[in-house]
């Protein structure tokens, strides 16, 4: 990936019925349609939309992939068992066959579901071998040194205090995390990314890309946080 081809994630979390999913995607097909300068940019310069939904919607998205080659399906969370005897549970092999990308180890799985290093270096493995690409989500340095990465995984800095609460990090904040990365595919950074504030990160040659939760759950705002990344 060069330092100008960059990757937005749009994270829905568990939000949306199935219905408002379909409408979102819908919306955002009518927005990329025609003379869209989003998917014009997209498909001149590279740069990737990766839409990460609950999983009953991960084939939905993929049905705009076939129109967009630029728009990339990501899951939010994978098995950190392989396939098996795992009631509930979805294996990185399963999940190959639709998504390229898989977050692991979102702030939230950590809070709420106890996710710990070693689930997290499970699942970042597993993806690997069937070549979906982790999209490893860190708060600190402390949690990626827990953690053996290489250049097949993004790494994604959301500081706990930045995730759903208006309080974006200073851009030198994330550059400088940047500068102690092992080598990796690409480096994003997620925590209240919204139209206003984006172009300020991705006027950096070390950040990659941006998750986006919060304003990426309303088709019009999410391809105006694009435009306002991309043009
Ligand atoms: P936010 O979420 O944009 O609502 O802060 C980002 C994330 O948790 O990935």
């Amino acid at each position: 990936m060069s330092d100008t081809q960059k990757t937005l994630i749009a994270n829905w979390k568990s939000n949306k019925t199935l219905q408002e999913a379909q409408a979102w995607l819908d919306r955002f097909d009518q927005l990329l349609a025609g003379e869209s300068s989003v998917a014009a940019l997209c498909k001149k310069d590279g740069h990737t939309i990766a839409i990460a939904v609950p999983d009953p919607y991960l084939l939905l998205v993929r049905s705009l992939t076939n129109k967009y080659p630029f728009i990339k399906v990501c899951a939010q969370n994978v098995s950190m068992f392989g396939m098996g005897s795992y009631t509930g549970e979805v294996s990185a092999r399963a999940m190959a066959d639709i998504v390229s990308y898989c977050l692991v180890g979102h702030s939230e799985r950590r809070h709420w579901f106890g996710e710990e290093s070693a689930q997290i270096q499970s699942k970042i493995d597993l993806l690997v071998a069937e070549h979906v690409t982790p999209v490893v989500c860190i708060r600190s340095l402390e949690d990626i040194r827990m953690l053996t990465l290489n250049d097949e995984v993004m790494v994604a800095y959301e500081p706990d205090e930045a995730i759903g609460s208006g309080l974006h990090a200073p851009v030198s904040q994330v550059v400088a995390i940047a500068r102690q990365l092992p080598g990796v595919k690409a480096y994003l950074y997620g925590g209240s990314v919204d139209s206003q504030n984006i172009a300020d990160y991705m006027r950096e040659s070390t950040i990659s890309g941006v998750l986006v939760g919060r304003s990426s759950l309303d088709a019009d705002a999410f391809y105006h946080v694009a435009e306002s990344a991309l043009i």
